[in-house]
């Protein structure tokens, strides 16, 4: 697949995909999640840029770093996304909202689109212009949440007796409008994902009655959810070395044997990549091996045009 080829309800799109990892929550899975999906992406034979607007952690941005460096000091092959970052500075300020710099940002993040097959956002977990400028801009959108009625509650709150929703909470309303102006704007719809993460695997009563809520506000507010992704240590210990459920388990990549949790990991990581309904042909598959090579050797961390320097 060349860039810009995604097909969308028999029309041609002029740009690749964008999937925002979105969720005002703090820690809820947004960084790992970016990754994840972005090198299940590249293994599929796609071309992938990844943009790291969380300014002040970088995480998703020290990800890629650490994968590069791993598979430097290893001398492996590990595929890595064309990866962007805004610079650390891009703090909000009533200057810099009200400003032209927002419009290059957005033109900077355009031009990623217009020569990749996807380009994965990952997002701060606040509201800051950063994050609604991502959630505007969403072809797809990943909420992952973690599995408490803590993070549930930055979509709705709810009845602590009856379980009833009683109103949609920020965040929702943050979505709900990034979906009304790009539907407005550009006529796109915005497909909105949410998935359970840090399961355990033995469903408790207060799980079963976040399942029953999430279930009941997907219909109210038109996000689809996902199998979830279990707690397993794999995915806390894969951030220093960079490297992924979805990697090649061998030739010292995981530094360590593979485990049936790593295996799991897998799994439920292709599980959601299902959930996502990208249309991943098997033919590109082939491509996924000459695509893995020329990624690896051209990546270096490139930084969007710094333009909150001025
Ligand atoms: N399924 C999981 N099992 C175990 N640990 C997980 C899982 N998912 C994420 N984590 C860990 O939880 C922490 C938060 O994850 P992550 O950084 O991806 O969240 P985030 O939403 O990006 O956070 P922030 O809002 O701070 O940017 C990290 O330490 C990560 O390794
Ligand atoms: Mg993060």
């Amino acid at each position: 697949m060349t860039a810009g080829a995604w097909t969308s309800i028999g029309r041609r799109r002029a740009n690749g995909r964008v999937i925002v990892c979105g969720n005002e929550k703090g820690g809820s899975g947004k960084t790992t999640t970016a990754m994840h999906i972005a090198i299940a992406l590249i293994d599929s034979g796609h071309s992938v840029a990844t943009v790291d607007l969380d300014e002040r952690q970088l995480s998703l941005t020290r990800y890629v770093e650490n994968r590069r460096r791993w598979a430097q000091s290893k001398g492996i092959a590990l595929p890595v996304p064309h990866h962007f970052h805004v610079p650390p500075a891009a703090r909000e300020t009533a200057a810099v909202v009200n400003s032209l710099l927002v419009r290059e940002l957005k033109e900077g993040i355009a031009s990623i689109r217009a020569s990749h097959d996807f380009v994965v956002i990952d997002t701060p977990g606040a509201n800051t212009f950063l994050s609604r400028l991502a959630h505007g801009m969403a072809d797809t959108l990943i909420s992952p949440m973690n599995d408490s009625f803590v993070d549930f509650d930055v979509l709705a709150k709810v009845d602590p007796l009856s379980q009833e929703i009683l109103g949609y909470s920020q965040y929702a309303s943050v979505v709900l409008d990034a979906r009304r102006s790009r539907l407005h704007s550009e006529n796109a719809n915005l497909d909105w994902v949410v998935v359970r993460n840090r399961m355990f695997p033995l469903a408790s009563r207060n799980e079963r009655k976040i399942d029953n809520s999430l279930r009941q506000l997907s219909t109210d507010l038109g996000f689809r959810v996902a199998d979830g992704i279990s707690e397993r240590v794999a995915f806390r210990e894969f951030f220093t070395i960079g490297v992924t459920a979805l990697d090649d388990f061998e030739n010292q990549v995981l530094g360590t044997a593979p485990t049936m949790s790593h295996l799991m990991a897998r799994q439920e990581i292709r599980g959601l990549l299902k959930a996502l309904h990208f249309p991943l042909d098997e033919s590109n598959q082939r491509k996924a091996d000459a695509r893995r090579r020329h990624t690896a050797s051209v990546s270096r961390p490139i930084a969007l045009p710094d333009i909150f320097a001025k």
